[in-house]
């Protein structure tokens, strides 16, 4: 087994996954705003601080994606994050790229930019510990009209670029594909638009000669649109979510993490929860696990409000909401007679 794939395997232990903490500073800016809290680089840091600096969270974290202002910061421990993370055995993770722009040809949909100088920027996050990157894409859904073939073509390719070049500098490329979950649309458009991003994106991860089995998808769960009137069962969203990455994922690939996309706390857990069963009735042939922002981080981030005194409670929220999601994760709710155990977890 390459090094590779070894630290890609490792990010899928059974009832662990990974928090998204790479938030840029205008995103950063904007969800502490969503809390009350004025920004400043030391903000940003205490902010980050707050959930890197929680004492226990490696029993339920595999790694941790930062942003590049992170990676090179001190946590109040006055130890680089990199190196605590590290030394509680969770892997560093890095953002690498760098945001999203109107696409020129249908300006309503999003292109993802950072490739430019890609190559050596990840020699020096290698260089400050990250032990993998992630790129994000992202679909827009507006009725049968978008996505463009064009968009999800040119995001594609661009992730395939990406994940060859974090390959080649040693790092395990995570291709995230999200596609909005604001909108009216239904579920059934959802699945659809979620099967046509992923084969456009794995038959150009084929033709950028990527190895599978070192890559990590980071995926949407297939939902109703936010405004679309409809609230799906859990086990719906699961039915759909499987059938869809049974459809289009190849079995080789080393993983697979959901993003919440803004879901609630609870929604995405009991969504989470739901997927696994099912992907254990059924039988995946990738383990699944979580890669979540908002649905890990928003319960602490109203009870902090930015002040020391509130960083306490803030910090057992987000334990809580950890184990609450470690488990959905491991799906131990399930009666013993529905498991199969084709269904793969790491250790
Ligand atoms: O890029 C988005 C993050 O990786 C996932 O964030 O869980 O809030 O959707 P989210």
């Amino acid at each position: 087994m390459t090094d590779l794939v070894a630290i890609a395997r490792s990010l899928f232990v059974d009832g662990k996954g990974i928090l998204a903490a790479d938030e840029s500073v205008h995103t950063a800016t904007e969800r502490l705003a969503e809390h009350g809290i004025s920004t400043s680089a030391e903000m940003r840091r205490q902010y980050r601080d707050l959930f890197i600096g929680t004492k226990g969270i490696e029993d339920y974290l595999s790694g941790i994606i930062l942003f590049s202002e992170t990676l090179l910061e001190k946590g109040n421990d006055k130890k680089l994050f990199s190196k605590s993370l590290a030394a509680r055995g969770i892997a560093a993770g890095i953002k690498v790229d760098l945001g999203t722009e109107p696409f020129p040809e249908s300006p309503r949909e999003l292109i993802t930019q950072g490739l430019l100088d890609l190559p050596e920027r990840l020699v020096e996050y290698k260089k400050q510990g990250a032990e993998f990157t992630k790129w994000r894409a992202v679909a827009t859904i507006e009725g049968d009209r978008l996505p463009s073939n064009t968009a999800l073509h040119e995001n594609a390719k661009r992730l395939a670029s990406y994940a060859k070049e974090s390959q080649a500098a040693g790092l395990v490329p995570i291709v995230e594909s999200e596609v909005l979950y604001e909108g009216k649309h239904g579920r059934a458009r959802t699945k659809a638009v979620v099967e046509e991003s992923l084969e456009v994106l794995f038959s150009m991860l084929n033709e950028y000669a990527v190895d599978r089995a070192s890559v990590i998808l980071k995926t949407s769960m297939v939902l109703s649109g936010e405004k679309s009137g409809k609230k799906d069962t859990p086990e719906e969203v699961a039915e759909d979510t499987i059938s869809a990455l049974l459809k289009v994922v190849p079995k080789q690939i080393a993983g697979i993490v959901f993003l919440s996309g803004g879901q609630t706390p609870d929604q995405a857990t009991e969504n989470l929860a739901a997927i696994v069963q099912q992907a254990k009735k059924v039988g995946t042939p990738w383990p699944l696990s979580f890669s979540y922002a908002r649905a890990l981080q928003d319960e602490a981030l109203s009870i902090w409000k930015g002040k020391e005194e509130n960083v306490s409670a803030a910090r057992e929220a987000f334990l809580s909401r950890l184990e609450k999601v470690s488990v959905a994760c491991k799906a131990k709710v399930l009666a013993d007679n529905c498991i199969i155990s084709t269904f793969p977890v790491y250790s």
